[in-house]
């Protein structure tokens, strides 16, 4: 019997792949016949892509000619920022004039949602849910697919960890190891069943590479690593997405160790293509191929053409370097055109696989594009992902949740009643305000019975405190207060790093002055990045950090504030007390003079004027419950590299109210070289108990999961003692073993 099925699960996995070798097949052979017929400009065409009619995304750098005309003469391969049927049909047909009518692709950067706003990445990510990530993705896919849009430029894989930085609110956070989870969820989610289905949208994993760890956290500054610190924290993700099938990849703005990343073989050729064996096309980030000069790595456009794809860069986004000046670059012999050929063949390949040689307005249908946006089943989705999202980072005295029967309840800040800045940056719906929830309306709906006073207080950036009066008086006459404060939409995303990430204005003194009348109350804090609140984090009693979660974030935010959902977020990015402290993350190394606590400074590894520890660390975030840790066992104490343990533990809710733990396993290599991190996340589960409740959960223990770069980039073990931590953040380990790993 086991036989039997072991061979027929052989048997349809064959018959499944064959079809698809054959497919890969036939679409290699269309691609090779049309090639022959395609004259040298022509082929750049394909390798050149431009803005469409949306919004530019980049600074324009050309004053261009009539776009239409230039898709009709096959100067055009792809248009980027174009949305909806109607105007993606209308540069279609233009493509359509072409000579070979070969169809353009549509690419937007469809971050965290189409016409449903989710919440932004980062916020996502303190889900720690993979399911519902993927779930998000697939999502903002079907509804972009159903604008006629082929391909996203997500995910942003991009390690952070400078929350100056503005792109933080894109990516995952800090950590590889859930950024790499992460990165192939999100993948799954936007390409689905694959390239080709009416629901899938090519991704584009991004910004290879690097691209989160700018000097500074300056937005397009310089990055210098060791090639080392590249492998084994920042390359990680990409990888997991490639693994995922993700069908094209971003280059990125920064240099890389002295080359710009558009300009990196290293990175393009020797990694993504060679090693790693990527099949689809890199495109580059918004002008990057151009901007090789500012950076003074080339001249020219004629060089930087000549740069950017010997290093193994594809399509040319909107810097016209390519479309200018790579047919006189071949004529000249200083392309080969094996080069061209190679990357007009991937560029093509997609697009027979995405179907559009079969049909080039496959995914322009706007009957189905209307059904399909803005279903209820999915803004469903949009709310759970938002109170997924959400971090109780405080609560004194179990404020929270609030009783559904209080009597009244004071809205206090200036994003109570904001809609728009509730979806945060890298948006698509055109209508700022359709269909927000704001807090003021989520709340309002949970507690109907409830009289609400309402104050401003004042502005998000106002600099000088003029009158916090009718913001009091509005707190001293309810039985709770809940403040919104936080960032504008404008704080983070690209070209949106920031010196002072703390709460902007003198939000922080209206907070002073409303926590002064004595009432309980709570502060939602709203941002695409951590940011620094000290007084709040020691004072105010309950705080809840909602990032921005999209058009349902009313209704999530008050789902959680009312008890009908417990929080169960937790921080994937580390929250700094001072700006000083930045870079500030969980698995640093530990020096040879570390400091044993805030107070440790006698020549240790500390600042004399700050603790070295977080506001907030990795990995934190509180419930409406509590959660009790015991029992932990190991299957062995000693390992060979080859073999496998078990860890395992009791985890239980202790509270009375049904809750999920994300419990987290940290791994520490006591003695290598070169070191390892003083911790290292190396697997989590996200638990749902009922009071009372207690699961056993165990997680393996593997090569993998001890395995780490040298100084050869080779992925090594070493023998030695590993300790295993279990806990409820990376700062609140609850439970320890040891084991050895032998030759
Ligand atoms: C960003 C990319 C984005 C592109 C197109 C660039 O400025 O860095 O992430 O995909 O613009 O909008």
């Amino acid at each position: 019997m086991k036989k039997f099925k072991a061979f027929s699960i052989g048997f349809v996995v064959l018959f499944s792949i064959v079809p698809c070798f054959a497919q890969q097949k036939t679409i290699a052979a269309k691609v090779e016949a049309l090639l022959a017929k395609m004259t040298l400009e022509e082929k750049v065409g394909q390798m050149n892509q431009l803005n469409g009619d949306w919004e530019a995304t980049g600074p324009i750098t050309k004053d261009v000619g009539n776009k239409l005309e230039e898709i009709k003469q096959g100067k055009v391969g792809s248009v980027l920022n174009i949305m909806g049927t109607n105007h993606t049909r209308a540069f279609q047909e233009a493509a359509m004039q072409s000579r070979l009518k070969i169809p353009l692709l549509f690419g937007q950067d469809v971050i965290h949602g189409y016409s449903i706003t989710f919440p932004i990445p980062l916020a996502e990510a303190a889900s720690w849910d993979l399911a519902a990530m993927e779930r998000s993705a697939r999502v903002a896919a079907t509804e972009a697919a159903a604008a006629g849009i082929h391909w996203t430029f997500a995910p942003m894989v991009d390690i952070a960890r400078d929350p100056r930085w503005g792109r933080v609110m894109e990516g995952a956070g800090e950590d590889t190891y859930l950024g790499s989870l992460i990165a192939k969820a999100r993948v799954k989610g936007f390409q689905g069943k694959g390239l080709g289905n009416i629901d899938a949208v090519m991704a584009c994993v991004k910004h290879f590479a690097a691209y989160g760890a700018a000097i500074g956290g300056r937005d397009y500054n310089s990055v210098d690593m060791s090639r080392r610190t590249l492998w084994e924290t920042y390359l990680p993700p990409f990888k997991a997405a490639l693994d995922a099938g993700a069908a094209t990849f971003m280059n990125s703005f920064n240099d890389l160790n002295g080359t710009p990343a558009t300009g990196s073989s290293y990175l393009q050729r020797d990694i993504l293509k060679g090693k790693w064996g990527f099949k689809g096309f890199v495109v580059s980030d918004w002008n990057s191929v151009g901007e090789m000069i500012p950076h003074g790595f080339v001249k020219d456009n004629y060089e930087a053409a000549e740069v950017a794809i010997k290093a193994g860069n594809d399509m040319d986004m909107e810097s016209r370097a390519y479309i200018g000046n790579l047919a006189k670059l071949v004529r000249d012999g200083r392309v080969s055109i094996s080069l061209v050929n190679e990357a007009v063949k991937r560029i093509l390949t997609t697009k027979f696989e995405m179907g559009l040689f079969d049909d080039p307005y496959k995914y322009i249908n706007p009957t189905r594009e209307k059904a399909t946006m803005n279903r209820p089943e999915n803004i469903e989705a949009a709310r759970d992902m938002g109170r997924k999202s959400i971090v109780l980072l405080k609560n004194e005295k179990n404020i929270l949740p609030l009783s559904k029967n209080i009597q009244s309840i004071a809205l206090i800040g200036p994003l109570v009643k904001e809609k728009w800045y509730l979806k945060g940056a890298w948006s698509t719906d055109v209508d700022p305000n359709d269909n927000v929830v704001s807090i003021y309306e989520g709340i309002q709906k949970q507690a109907p019975g409830a009289k609400i006073y309402y104050a401003e207080g004042c502005k998000i950036k106002d600099s000088i405190a003029t009158d916090f009066k009718e913001a009091v008086e509005a707190a001293k006459k309810a039985d709770v207060v809940v403040m919104a404060v936080g960032e504008d939409i404008f704080m983070t995303g690209e070209a949106r790093s920031k010196a002072d990430i703390h709460i902007p204005g003198v939000q922080e003194d209206l907070i002073k002055a409303v926590v002064a009348t004595g009432k309980p109350v709570v502060v939602l804090l709203m941002a695409g990045r951590p940011m620094i609140f000290n007084w709040t984090a020691d004072h105010a009693p309950a705080i809840v950090y909602t990032w921005w979660l999209g058009s349902q974030m009313g209704n999530a935010v008050a789902d959680v504030l009312f008890g009908n959902y417990n929080p169960a977020g937790k921080l994937p990015i580390t929250f700094p007390r001072s700006e000083g402290q930045i870079p500030i993350y969980y698995n640093h190394l530990n020096t040879g003079r570390p400091a044993q606590g805030d107070n440790d400074r006698f020549y240790r590894s500390s600042y004399i004027d700050l603790p070295n520890t977080p506001q907030y660390a990795f990995g934190y975030g509180l419930s409406y419950t509590t959660f009790a840790y015991s029992n932990i066992s190991i299957s062995k104490t000693a390992i060979k590299k080859n073999e496998s343990l078990t860890v395992s533990f009791d985890l239980q809710n202790t509270g009375t109210v049904a809750g999920e733990e994300i419990a987290q396993l940290y791994i520490r290599d006591m003695v290598a070289r070169p070191l390892r991190p003083v911790k290292e996340l190396k697997g989590f589960k996200k638990v749902m108990l009922a009071p009372g409740e207690t699961k056993h959960i165990s997680f393996t223990i593997n090569k993998e999961k001890l395995a780490f770069y040298n100084n050869n980039l080779e992925r090594i073990t070493q023998p030695g003692e590993f300790k295993l931590m279990i806990g409820a953040a990376s700062n609140n380990i609850k439970l320890e073993k040891s084991f050895q790993l032998t030759n």
